[in-house]
């Protein structure tokens, strides 16, 4: 798995150091109350164990499958929604998070919805934001790390299922991109 990374971006040490940081923000800035966490499944699954487990507060965690991306290195345009029962979000705060903003299509149809659905206030939280012009007008209220428009793997981003269990972030080879 090593051998298909061709550099590092950001090692686990300072991955872990930023979670301390975006922790106590969320916890300053959130109203009082109970936060219902939704995580984006898969990617955004290892940045929420490590984020949720620093914020010493009342949470509930729901999980969403959606899909953009369909398996290869660019954004599809559609975002479909593959759970068949969605979280019941009426008048919550929620924490949205999701491994990594790129186009923005996947957090504005997901906020949206949360929306839809009756949820008081809908902020978001991401590991990675891409430092690129969005196709949706999106930005997360909590951005672990801006990163240049490259495709990354690893701390629960993949690349066709693989390299989630990497502990950093980095590039993946081009010859193990096929
Ligand atoms: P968006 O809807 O284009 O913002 O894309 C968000 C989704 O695309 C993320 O949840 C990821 O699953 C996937 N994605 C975007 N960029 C990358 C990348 O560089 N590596 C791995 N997955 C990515
Ligand atoms: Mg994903």
């Amino acid at each position: 798995m090593k051998n298909d990374i061709e550099r590092i971006l950001i090692d686990e040490a300072v991955i872990q150091k930023r979670l301390d940081t975006l922790a106590s923000k969320i916890e300053d800035e959130f109203p009082a109350g109970p936060i219902v966490v939704i995580i984006l499944l898969k990617g955004a699954l290892v940045f929420a164990s490590d984020l949720l487990r620093r914020i010493p507060r009342e949470l509930s965690i729901e999980c969403l499958n959606v899909a953009s991306y369909h398996g290869g290195l660019e954004s599809s345009g559609k975002v479909d929604f593959l759970d068949r029962h969605f979280p019941e979000v009426k008048g919550k705060h929620i924490l949205l998070l999701d491994d990594i903003l790129d186009t923005g299509r996947t957090l504005r149809a997901v906020a949206d919805r949360l929306t839809e659905e009756g949820a008081a206030a809908v902020h978001t939280g991401v590991l990675l934001a891409k430092d690129k012009k969005r196709a949706e007008e999106v930005e997360a209220d909590y951005i672990g790390f801006e990163i240049n428009d490259e495709f990354v793997v690893g701390y629960g981003l993949d690349y066709k299922g693989k390299y989630r269990n990497l502990p950093y972030v980095g590039v993946l080879k081009l010859s193990a991109a096929n």
